[in-house]
């Protein structure tokens, strides 16, 4: 049995550009000369066994939080994120955070935050001209971002929430890009250059949120707010302790980076495909403006997942050896291991015709647990994987409840955007005509039937 799979023999300057340049062409090429299992190098030099056979994949998710640490592999998020964010533990203190995170997200509440993604959609909307071209990604990044600051942080409006706006506009545009990316891998999350550098953009945004945190804690009716904050701050750990004052920015910030450019670039892409296949929107269309195929408008967001993963890996340090490739292979205490998320999604033998955007598919046969995992799994799956769904059926409703739209050009590669993979023009798309159906412009009155 060996160690490490094989893999490509260039530098590890070459992979780690192909890998931001075109990352599913790289590893498609990969998974053809190698099979499901092979092992890449990095800027980091350390190598990254990429696993893509559900086999290995329920390997890795079922795997104890002990030996899988997916804390340790996302270190290089620690100088932004902060020690205390749910993304950057492991183990014991992991499932502290997790515990604490979970109940706010939990599936039934997120209709409470309807009449907020459909008020962030509508104002968003009211900016947008029949006969004009739109680029996609900012325009979700800014109905995610009001979503987040009013659904997560609680703020209502005022000057108070556009000073901030402002404040967290200019740290994700500083922090969120590939020079940064770069910067980090380069220099190590501990360098104290790197760590200088941002202070100067996160210590306002800091400021902030400590701000936001300490209003919050002497509001007196802490216990009927809706808000995440609220309940995060309400909420107690198995020895009756809360969350401080530290770990809650932490969270916050978490909150905000997984799931504001994730959602945005997931939203870019429904779009995206969408109006490359006419006959796929008009059915969606038809569905949410009157049809009450809900199903259908699920299985064009598990499409949309499936076929452009925003998040195209996720990664474990091993603590233990494990077996991989089918009893090949037994990987070292210490390896690092990432079930492909877009290769797993893009298997014939599971999804037939794989590059083909067909969302009936999923009405036929619904979601595996290990072969669509657009959410990763295990002990670390996404927390805010129902608010995400909700918020992509909220948007896709109000916008295409409002307008007639279609495609501004041919189909858009895949690029990267430092942490997600987004269309490379941005998803544009031309906004046709207003509509003129029974039931459009339900997003103008809030009323969004989800
Ligand atoms: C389309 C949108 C989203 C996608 C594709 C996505 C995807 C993911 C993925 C792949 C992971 C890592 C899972 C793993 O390691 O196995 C993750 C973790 C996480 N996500 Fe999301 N996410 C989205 C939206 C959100 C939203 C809206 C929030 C909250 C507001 C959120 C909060 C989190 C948190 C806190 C974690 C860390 C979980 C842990 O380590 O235990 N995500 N997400």
């Amino acid at each position: 049995m060996l160690d490490l799979p094989p893999g490509p023999k260039q530098p590890r300057y070459a992979q780690a550009l192909q890998w931001v340049m075109r990352p599913q062409e790289f590893v498609v090429r990969q998974r053809e000369r190698f099979g499901d299992v092979f092992t890449l190098e990095f800027i980091d030099g350390q190598p990254l066994v990429v696993l893509s056979d559900p086999e290995d994949v329920r390997t890795v998710f079922t795997g104890s939080a002990e030996v899988m640490h997916a804390g340790e592999a996302n270190k290089l998020l620690a100088p932004i994120l902060g020690s205390r964010s749910i993304l950057l533990l492991d183990e014991a203190e992991h499932l502290r955070h997790r515990r604490l995170l979970l109940p706010p997200f939990h599936g039934e509440r997120m209709l409470r935050y309807e009449q907020i993604m459909a008020e962030a959609t509508r104002r968003e909307l009211a900016t947008w001209q029949e006969g004009e071209t739109i680029e996609m990604l900012p325009r979700m990044q800014a109905i995610t971002l009001e979503v987040i600051m009013r659904a997560v942080f609680g703020i209502e409006d005022g000057l108070g929430k556009e000073r901030l706006r402002v404040l967290l506009r200019t740290m994700l545009q500083q922090t969120t890009n590939m020079r940064q990316m770069a910067l980090s891998l380069i220099l190590g999350p501990d360098s104290e250059r790197l760590q200088q550098r941002l202070d100067e953009v996160l210590s306002p945004v800091d400021e902030e949120l400590y701000r936001v945190i300490a209003e919050h804690r002497c509001a007196p009716d802490l216990e009927e707010r809706e808000d995440i904050l609220s309940m995060l701050l309400l909420a107690r750990d198995e020895d009756g302790q809360p969350l401080s004052d530290e770990e809650l920015r932490d969270e916050l910030m978490t909150l905000l980076l997984a799931g504001h450019e994730t959602t945005a670039s997931s939203l870019s892409w429904a779009f995206e495909q969408l109006t490359q296949k006419p006959q796929t929107l008009e059915r969606l269309t038809e569905e949410l403006r009157g049809g009450d195929d809900e199903a259908y408008v699920d299985a064009v967001i598990q499409e949309t997942m499936r076929l452009r993963p925003v998040l195209p890996i996720v990664i474990r340090v091993l603590k233990e050896p494990i077996t991989v490739g089918q009893g090949r292979f037994r990987l070292p205490a210490g390896t690092r291991v990432a079930p492909a998320i877009i290769l797993v999604h893009l298997r014939d033998d599971i999804y037939p015709e794989p590059f083909e955007f067909r969302p009936e598919r999923f009405i036929e046969t619904p979601p595996g647990t290990y072969t669509w995992i657009p959410f990763g799994g295990g002990m670390r799956r996404c927390v805010g994987s129902a608010f995400a769904l909700f918020e992509m059926r909220a948007v896709l409703r109000a916008v295409l409840t409002t307008f007639d739209i279609e495609a501004a050009g041919g189909p858009e590669r895949i690029t990267r955007r430092s942490l997600t993979i987004v269309p490379d023009h941005g998803g544009r798309v031309r906004v046709v005509r207003r509509a003129e159906v029974a039931g459009a412009g339900a997003a103008d009155q809030g009323a969004l039937a989800l």
